[in-house]
């Protein structure tokens, strides 16, 4: 009997992706209530994990799920999911998931969504916008995708440090468990500004990497807080189902 409750309270401590060969790298999934750093050159592929890990948790797990889009518009955002089989807007319209967007006003475009950040950005403002859906859907997912633009617009990497904290202490009071996206430019440095690994829990790098004449992609999971993981590059593929790791195989590098 009180193996039987241990176990379950296991369960219930790990939010497993549903990325096919994903969670078995990190027994079972991600930690409840932590915020993650998705790390990647551009292509890599971490807008697609992000998708996935929403879709799934709304449709495999019954968790809702709430999208903060700065790089790209939610429209963007709704057709790269329905490339792959993802009725966003549908779940959008169930109030299974929200998408914020955080990029109209940045660029100075207007926006008609039901959602829309204030300009110039302002984190408070994208904090408090969070609380409000969360009162409306009670999500127990999101993504940030992602920070790198939030950087770039507050430049000092202390602030960025302090207001990416401030995001992701937000995210898990608010009992979210966070993917947060980072487009880096060297595969050997997982941060772009050098502070983004240190407001999260893990960190998970996505590559696509060039040996002779073809590009592989691989996934590592360079870091994760309390949790045993795999420590190897593991090869994945995008299918038309989205992503698929390979957990058994290894991806060599020089
Ligand atoms: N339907 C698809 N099938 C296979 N690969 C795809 C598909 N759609 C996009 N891709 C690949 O996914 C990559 C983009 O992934 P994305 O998640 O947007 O990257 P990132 O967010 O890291 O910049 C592209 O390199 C493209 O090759
Ligand atoms: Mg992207």
């Amino acid at each position: 009997m009180a193996i039987k409750k241990q176990i379950k309270s296991e369960d219930t401590k790990r939010v497993p992706t549903g990325i096919t060969g994903f969670d078995e790298l990190c027994g079972g999934g991600l930690l409840r209530n932590r915020t993650y750093l998705v790390s990647g050159a551009a292509g890599a592929g971490k807008t697609i994990f992000g998708l996935q890990y929403i879709y799934n948790g709304i449709t495999k797990y019954g968790e809702n799920g709430i999208y903060i889009a700065t790089e790209e518009r939610p429209e963007q955002i709704r057709e790269n999911a329905k490339e792959f089989g993802w009725d966003f807007e549908a779940l959008e319209e169930e109030g299974k998931l929200a998408i914020v967007d955080a990029c109209s006003t940045k660029i100075g475009i207007p926006s008609h969504e039901k959602y829309v950040d204030v300009r110039p950005f302002d984190m408070r403002s994208m904090m408090d916008q969070i609380i409000a859906i969360q009162d409306d859907i009670d999500a127990k997912r999101s993504v940030v995708d992602g920070t790198t633009s939030i950087g770039f617009y507050l430049q000092d990497p202390a602030k960025i440090r302090v207001e990416l904290l401030k995001l992701s202490t937000t995210l898990e009071i608010l009992g979210l468990t966070s993917l947060m996206t980072c487009e880096i430019i060297d595969e050997d440095n997982p941060s772009r500004f050098g502070v983004e690994m240190f407001v999260t829990e893990g960190t998970i790098l996505m590559y696509y990497k060039r040996t002779d004449s073809v590009r592989v992609r691989g996934i590592e999971i360079f870091k994760m807080r309390g949790s045993d993981h795999s420590k190897n590059i593991h090869p994945f593929e995008i299918t038309q189902n989205g992503i698929v790791v390979h957990p058994h195989e290894e991806v060599y590098t020089a």
